[in-house]
């Protein structure tokens, strides 16, 4: 049974965990050069304690755990947790998102873990050097080796691309091209202005319909009906293997939708993307909350969750954009 209903009759069913705040790669749109100022280890959730949230969750109604960071794999015995995580008989799917740089040689365990279903990984240039300069790591060989055993393997997977001004706008249909013979589904992110103080300018913005009008202008695309709660909107093209799709992630349209909350690295609970973090989950466990406790919390947290991501954006204390994706989880 699902008690998690919010004040706008919306099903919570879905729990975003970072498990950590670290990354290998420094993202433009993510992070400056220099990286972002990490918490102390002791500051983050520990796996026991994550495991415990996300039971206690389960027990309410949640079914589907996507595990993000930083770079999830950056954190030592991460497979560990997802065998941890797999005990729990409540949940249903556990995915990943990944910039794939660290996880070639885990694929075959991945697989046989029964509850990880899908993969999202975040590709977000074809060509080595415009990689290079955008995640300003040299790691593009290490990341398409993963993207061809993932493609090949018999996990489900996602590509994200965040489309960036002025970096891979010219990439569009290079990447739908892809979707010809590889069974993918490669979706285009709107970019969010989450990159921990970078000062990057969005000048142009490429929004869901100028990214969908730049596909249209080479291909003939047919929407796909998806899960109501989907993040992309998805579309067909005959004889392509996979599809394409686009995440209004900064328009926000996807808003009356929503199904999930996100807990940060360091335990902070978050209703929506763009709220400041409601709660410390950390300090209540630590402090000795028992799990009808946390229960209780989260039922009342969950009634204060903002209508869409412009009132929570509206409501931010902070009222800036220093944040970096690489605390927030995505
Ligand atoms: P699925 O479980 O496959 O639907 O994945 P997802 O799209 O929810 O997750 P993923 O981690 O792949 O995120 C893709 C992009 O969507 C990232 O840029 C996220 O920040 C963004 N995103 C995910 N959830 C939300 C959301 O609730 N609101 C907004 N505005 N953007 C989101
Ligand atoms: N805007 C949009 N998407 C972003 N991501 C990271 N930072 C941003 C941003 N500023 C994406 C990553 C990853 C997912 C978790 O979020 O590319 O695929
Ligand atoms: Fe949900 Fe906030 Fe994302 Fe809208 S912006 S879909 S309310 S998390």
């Amino acid at each position: 049974m699902n008690n998690l209903v919010d004040s706008f009759g919306r099903q919570i069913n879905y729990v975003r965990l970072a498990v950590t705040d670290r990354c290998n790669l420094r993202c433009q749109y993510c992070m400056p050069a220099q990286g972002i100022d990490i918490v102390p280890r002791e500051e983050l959730l520990t796996f026991k304690e994550m495991y415990r949230l996300i039971r206690v969750l389960t027990e309410l109604g949640v079914t589907k755990v996507r595990l993000t960071g930083g770079e999830p794999f950056v954190r030592k015995d991460f497979i560990g947790f997802l065998e941890m995580l797999s005990y729990n008989d409540l949940l249903e799917t556990i995915n990943i998102t990944t910039n794939g740089a660290l996880i070639s040689e885990h694929i075959s365990t991945l697989e046989k873990l029964e509850k990880v279903k899908t993969i999202n990984l975040s590709i977000d240039s074809l060509q080595p050097d415009k990689f290079a300069k955008i995640t300003r790591r040299d790691v593009f060989p290490e990341v398409f080796k993963t993207f061809d055993l993932l493609e090949k393997s018999s996990l489900n997977l996602k590509l994200n691309v965040v489309v960036q001004s002025g970096f891979n706008t010219d990439e569009i249909v290079d990447f739908v091209r892809l979707t010809k013979d590889k069974n993918v589904a490669v979706r285009f992110i709107e970019e969010m202005p989450f990159n921990g103080k970078g000062q990057r300018e969005m000048n142009e913005n490429w929004t869901f319909t100028k990214i969908l009008n730049e596909i249209k202008s080479q291909f003939d695309v047919t929407e796909i009906v998806s899960e109501k709660s989907s993040t992309s909107r998805n579309y067909h093209i005959e004889n392509h293997v996979g599809s394409v799709g686009i995440i209004p992630a900064f328009t926000r349209t996807i808003c009356n939708d929503c199904n999930r909350i996100r807990i940060t690295s360091m335990g902070t609970f978050k209703n929506c993307l763009f709220d400041d973090g409601v709660f410390n989950l950390r300090d209540f466990i630590r402090n000795g909350a028992s799990n009808d406790d946390l229960k209780t919390l989260f039922l009342s947290l969950i009634k204060e969750k903002p209508e869409n991501g412009f009132v929570a954006e509206a409501n931010r204390k902070k009222g800036n954009v220093s944040e970096s994706m690489s605390t927030i989880g995505g």
